[in-house]
């Protein structure tokens, strides 16, 4: 389904990062190691490297990785791609010092479980999770994202999911967001940072 989705000349969520990301420069250390999962067709990743981190980025959709490859290409910076499915992802203890999880909203909530103590295993301690999605009122604004309420964030599960963190940013609101033609519109957003103790 995605590798179909993405089968265009165009990125379906732009090249630019999410806004998200770019608010949370103070977490973009040059040097740090950073994991974006789930990251598409690489607007996310290749920002990253574009503040200096040496970053790792991860996706199921080879046609993804491909135009990321390309992107990151454009625009002259090194990230190390790879292919593979996130509920079976070898989440190395402590190995990033920031893991960037944007719109991964594709799980369901037993796999969404497993797949949130992996990215808290594979940080660093000390390390920052920067997590940035969809709450449930976005099945009435449909201008991105599943249709499954279960799928989506609420600021309770996040604060009992990462509990174990320390959280330094839970947010939710609503404002318009333009991400290619994948994201478009007014949007029911939260935004998690969360530190793993050091
Ligand atoms: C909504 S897109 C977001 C992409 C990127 N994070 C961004 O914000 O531009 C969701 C991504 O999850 C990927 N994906 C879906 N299921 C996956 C899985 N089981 N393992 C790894 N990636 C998956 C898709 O290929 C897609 O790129």
């Amino acid at each position: 389904m995605w590798d179909e989705k993405y089968a265009t000349e165009e990125y379906v969520y732009g090249t630019e990062p999410t806004g998200f990301l770019r608010a949370r420069a103070e977490y973009l250390i040059p040097g740090a190691r950073a994991l974006a999962v789930a990251d598409g067709e690489g607007r996310n990743s290749v920002y990253l490297a574009q503040q200096g981190l040496n970053v790792t980025a991860m996706d199921g959709s080879t046609v993804a990785l491909d135009k990321a490859r390309r992107l990151a290409a454009a625009r002259d910076v090194e990230v190390g791609y790879h292919h593979g499915d996130i509920t079976c992802w070898d989440w190395r203890p402590d190995a990033y010092d920031l893991v960037v999880a944007v719109f991964i909203q594709f799980l369901d909530p037993a796999a969404r479980a497993k797949v949130f103590e992996g990215m808290k295993r594979t940080l660093a301690p000390g390390g920052v999770l920067l997590l940035h999605g969809y709450r449930p009122e976005q099945l009435d604004y449909a201008t991105g994202g599943p249709p499954n309420a279960d799928f989506m964030y609420t600021e309770q599960l996040l604060t009992s999911s990462f509990a174990d963190l320390e959280i330094l940013r839970l947010k939710g609101y609503d404002t318009e967001i333009h991400e290619g033609t994948g994201h478009a519109g007014m949007s029911a957003l939260i935004d998690l940072v969360a530190r793993k103790p050091a």
